[in-house]
């Protein structure tokens, strides 16, 4: 079923909650164009709650002036198939007008999380990520919220808000989804030539690399070079950053330390190929 408005919404909320063999509510906030990550969390949220609530909305107030806020692909026929295959019991697809009646003059920024990495080189993402999500915790009321390590950024930031917040929802880190070539899923692969999307290989071919020399005992520069390195053979490739920051608190890690011996590692970059800019990341150690 698909809902457009908050009272919609609440009314298929209530009912589910009135139930008397109403369960945990479980919900996946998505901007929709649905792909194998999406449905990995779907089904996680569907296998782990009596209710699964997918939201799609894409929030303009996370993209900057020159991103792509007005060409973000939308197919919601699509989007509506995958959801029912992957076990979403209700789609919330709002509009902007609904979600944002007025301008809100609220703002929820954080610090630390939010500095390095994407939020060095979007300024104002993750506060427009921040805000989004905290309307759909308080919208949803969910039991849990599933988010992709895709984004680890994110899931960083929107993990530590809902706790210095006392946000009662428990959330749910996923891993991270690939093509059988190794390139991360996302909605933005569509953007990609061919001649994009094989150069684009690099990233996860060279991110797989990364135990293997972190066990030889390279340091955070050393991590660091041999990655920007492998990633620059690529001549369509144009690196926004490559970084070792500790995981979770997302604090650069020093250039001379060992990343083998120092905890929770994210080796993380964002690269564009032409006008497409993608992020992959690998943790360490691995699962
Ligand atoms: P979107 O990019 O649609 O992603 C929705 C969720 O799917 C995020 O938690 C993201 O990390 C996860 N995801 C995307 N690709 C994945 C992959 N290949 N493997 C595993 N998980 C993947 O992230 C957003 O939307 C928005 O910022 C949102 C949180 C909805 C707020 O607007």
């Amino acid at each position: 079923t698909v809902v457009r408005t908050i009272a919609e919404l609440h009314a298929r909320l209530d009912e589910y909650r009135a139930a008397a063999a109403a369960g945990t509510i479980g919900l996946v906030p998505t901007m929709g164009y649905l792909h194998e990550g999406h449905a990995s969390l779907l089904r996680r949220s569907a296998s782990e709650n009596g209710f699964t609530v997918l939201s799609v909305f894409v929030n303009p107030l996370q993209f900057g002036p020159t991103e792509d806020l007005d060409r973000y692909p939308r197919d919601e026929e699509r989007d509506r198939a995958v959801a029912a295959e992957a076990g979403a019991d209700l789609i919330f697809m709002p509009s902007v007008s609904e979600m944002y009646p007025k301008r809100p003059l609220t703002t929820i920024s954080l610090t630390g999380v939010t500095e390095g990495l994407c939020g060095a080189s979007r300024p104002g993402h993750f506060d427009g990520v921040a805000i989004v999500v905290t309307k759909l915790f308080n919208l949803v009321r969910p039991d849990r919220a599933y988010f992709g390590l895709k984004d680890a950024q994110q899931l960083a930031v929107i993990t530590q808000m809902a706790e210095d917040l006392n946000v009662p929802v428990e959330i749910v880190p996923c891993p991270i989804v690939r093509e059988e070539s190794g390139l991360a899923m996302s909605s933005r692969n569509v953007y990609l030539s061919p001649e994009e999307k094989s150069q684009a290989l690099v990233l996860s071919r060279t991110l797989k690399r990364v135990p293997e020399w972190a066990a030889a005992g390279a340091n955070a520069k050393e991590l660091k070079e041999r990655v920007r390195q492998a990633i620059e053979e690529q001549p369509l490739a144009d690196i926004d950053y490559v970084e070792a920051v500790e995981y979770p608190s997302l604090a650069p890690l020093e250039d001379e330390k060992e990343a083998a011996k120092a905890g929770r590692v994210l080796v993380a970059v964002a690269v564009r190929f032409g006008k497409t800019r993608l992020i992959d990341n690998i943790l360490l150690p691995q699962a």
